[in-house]
């Protein structure tokens, strides 16, 4: 336990709630999570689920079949993806599907790729499971997602994984789809897994398709594991509801090493996720558009400034710029310390996500509290 650090992120959080309540106005720069309280229709579906008292006690240990039902009709609706609702786990929230994917494939030793910027957990979720990470850097001039030349120089014999999140976190990249199909043909002919967290799947440009790995490349669906969960597009990140969809043996494996664990997320927020994937459509839309105009409002406040660099985000809620004011890389971690206590914005310094110099910057509070976090941030700079 002495290797696994606290979450990066979650020190930022604890740190800007502790100035909030000292009564401290904070410009939300840092939040992993929407500001909004998650749609009417899931708080109603929750207040009658919470009635029923049906829902009082355990439920299926793979996950209430009203919510397996909809992850498959959602997934077939928004995707392409036909699945039937037994390749679903219900997990709580999506953290847990990573996590349960990599303690059932890993076995000591084994490697595990993750592209780099990259999701806090990952790295530190393959060493508990007893896997060694294996980092392939990729840049901002590259678009933050790797080529499979990277992937191939980073392969050895006991490469066992491969983890994709497209949308990424912190970066806001969404992997190319001819790019896609050639990593997961790539993953396909090596025997390599491929766990693809697609948490903030939906969270893209207007007119963009969803996009998932296992549809590009339909044959992989033996060794891919795909990540999802409402906690991104549904506001609902509090109510710890994620699930994992795969091959009949992974579901079994991931079933029974959860019956011994949470046995499944609370009965009533399940059945809240299955309103919001049938009935809060329309709200996740609009929150949708309201990230595509704040990423583009980050655009436009940052390019041209000098020393910074910004790969333009194309989905979920982040931009990742780079800054290097006056030619010197940044000190990433005493500036965002700075910039909160004497400036009162909150971001998370790149750092956490193996990339120095950088500062995830979330588009989830409103337009003027992110522009004004955004002057501030500007004028703090050395
Ligand atoms: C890439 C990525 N995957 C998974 C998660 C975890 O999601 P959940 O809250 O559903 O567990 C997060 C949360 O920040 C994330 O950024």
């Amino acid at each position: 336990m002495s290797a696994v650090p606290v979450s990066a992120t979650a020190g930022v959080r604890q740190a800007a709630r502790r100035l909030d309540q000292s009564g401290v106005r904070v410009f939300q720069l840092g939040a992993g999570e929407p500001q909004t309280p998650s749609p009417a229709e899931v708080v109603a579906a929750a207040g009658r689920a919470a009635a029923d008292p049906r829902l009082h006690r355990y439920a299926p240990g793979q996950g209430i079949p009203d919510l397996r039902d909809a992850v498959a009709d959602y997934r077939a609706d928004l995707y392409g993806h036909a699945l039937s609702p037994d390749a679903v786990l219900v997990t709580c929230g999506a953290k847990q599907a990573v996590f349960n994917t990599l303690l059932a494939l890993v076995d000591p030793g084994d490697e595990v790729i993750v592209p780099t910027p990259c999701w806090v957990s990952y790295p530190t979720m393959a060493q508990l499971a007893g896997g060694v990470p294996v980092a392939v850097p990729t840049t901002a001039e590259e678009g933050f997602t790797p080529r499979v030349q990277q992937l191939e120089a980073a392969r050895t014999p006991r490469t066992k994984v491969l983890v994709l999140n497209s949308p990424g976190n912190p970066t806001g990249a969404v992997y190319p789809a001819d790019e896609l199909r050639r990593i997961g043909r790539w993953a396909l002919t090596h025997g390599i897994w491929v766990i693809s967290d697609e948490v903030y799947g939906e969270l893209l440009e207007k007119g963009s398709e969803p996009l998932s790995v296992v549809t590009a490349v339909p044959e992989l669906s033996e060794q891919c594991a795909v990540v999802h969960g409402v906690s991104k597009t549904f506001a609902m990140t509090g109510w710890r509801v994620g699930w994992l969809i795969g091959p009949a043996r992974l579901i079994k494996a991931a079933t029974a090493l959860q019956s011994h664990s949470t046995s499944h997320p609370t009965a009533v927020a399940q059945q809240a996720a299955a309103a919001a994937l049938t009935d809060a459509r329309d709200a996740a839309e609009r929150m949708r558009a309201d990230y595509q105009r704040r990423r583009q409002l980050v655009v436009e406040r940052l390019s041209g400034v000098p020393g910074v660099t910004l790969a333009a985000p194309r989905g979920a809620f982040y931009a990742f710029p780079r800054f290097a004011p006056g030619g010197r890389p940044l000190d990433d971690e005493e500036f965002a310390t700075r910039l909160l206590r004497e400036h009162h914005v909150a971001t998370v310094p790149g750092a956490a996500f193996g990339a120095p110099s950088h500062l995830r910057i979330s588009c989830t509070a409103d337009d003027d509290e992110l522009l004004e976090g955004l002057d501030r941030l500007l004028r703090a700079l050395p």
